[in-house]
């Protein structure tokens, strides 16, 4: 089955509106052209090259961040959207007078990693535009991210439906084609995603976690350096991700945004049965203050989750 074809079927039970499915079909359009760019990386120049500008949340800007965005931004010129918000600008992008929704954009996470020939991707957030600009993630509509790899992903959830379906797109004609049935994340794991390099950084509960996980002697490491890449894995075959805060300069509130990474991970992960939350309370009833805010993430396997909440009750933040 298409992405289309998902889609309608989902207008045509009620679990989303057309202009919703319209804007999620833009997305896999935007995708495709990025795709393209990912693979024409090196042929027609360097998209890992530093621009020399930093980002609205002080990340240094590749090539690729600002192609990657004006391609997105071009496919959301609709009438359905009437804000968009980026990761890579401060000010809300306006859109469509009268639009529907609000899309949240990360339009490449993990873009150093396209010098390296690793998995990238563009993450979304679509919200009520009636909401207005600070909404929580529980108010998403729908969300989702496409991952640029040895295969182009698509993972999607329309909050509606309470079910993360996965896509593949297909090389020769572009289509995003389902996989599988919807995506279950297990509440056990043994697979951590984390950068143990900071753990000297860490706060408590994070150290106490951790000495307690690598006592018990059978967990594996796995960390990309894109969340993204790390989230697929976790979709397709379970695990936990997590980002805490630590006490390096900008990181005391941790690292990835609210808005832009947090929230749609979260919903896509409530949506597989496992868990999103800063240590103390579930990622999705966080009311944000601001449109850049980081947050401490922990995702994935509900247990390890628990635990890690444990832990920040115990020993506090
Ligand atoms: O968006 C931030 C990001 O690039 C994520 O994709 C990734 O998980 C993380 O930062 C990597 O951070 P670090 O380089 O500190 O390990």
């Amino acid at each position: 089955m298409e992405l289309s074809d998902y889609l309608a079927a989902a207008v045509a039970d009620g679990k989303a509106d057309a202009s919703l499915a319209a804007v999620i079909e833009r997305l896999a359009l935007a995708a495709g052209r990025i795709d393209r760019m990912v693979q024409m990386n090196g042929f027609d120049g360097d998209l890992g090259r530093e621009t020399g500008d930093v980002n609205a949340d002080g990340d240094c800007q590749k090539a690729l961040d600002v192609r990657a965005e004006e391609v997105v931004v071009d496919a959301l010129s609709c009438p359905q959207v009437a804000v968009i918000l980026s990761e890579e600008k401060d000010d809300p992008i306006m859109g469509s007078e009268g639009g529907d929704f609000i899309v949240a954009l990360d339009p490449i996470d993990g873009s150093s990693n396209i010098s390296v020939n690793m998995t990238i991707g563009t993450i979304f957030s679509i919200l009520p535009a009636s909401g207005g600009l600070l909404q929580k993630g529980r108010n998403q509509l729908a969300a989702g991210f496409f991952a640029y790899g040895p295969q182009t992903t698509l993972i999607l959830t329309l909050a509606e439906s309470r079910e993360a379906i996965s896509f593949i797109r297909h090389p020769d004609d572009g289509a995003f084609v389902r996989v599988g049935g919807a995506s279950i994340v297990a509440p056990k794991t043994k697979e951590i995603a984390i950068n143990a390099a900071y753990a000297q950084h860490w706060f408590a509960p994070m150290k106490k976690w951790m000495n307690d996980t690598l006592g018990a002697k059978k967990y594996r490491l796995r960390w990309t350096g894109s969340m993204v890449a790390d989230a697929w894995r976790i979709f397709q075959r379970g695990g936990v991700f997590l980002y805490p805060p630590d006490c390096r300069d900008g990181n005391t509130q941790g690292r990835l945004r609210l808005i832009y990474e947090a929230n749609p991970i979260a919903l896509l992960i409530e949506a597989s049965g496992g868990k999103a939350s800063d240590g103390m309370v579930a990622i999705l009833d966080i009311q944000p203050t601001d449109l850049h805010e980081r947050v401490p993430l922990y995702f994935g396997a509900s247990d390890e989750i628990d635990r890690i909440e444990h832990e920040h009750s115990n020993t506090g933040s």
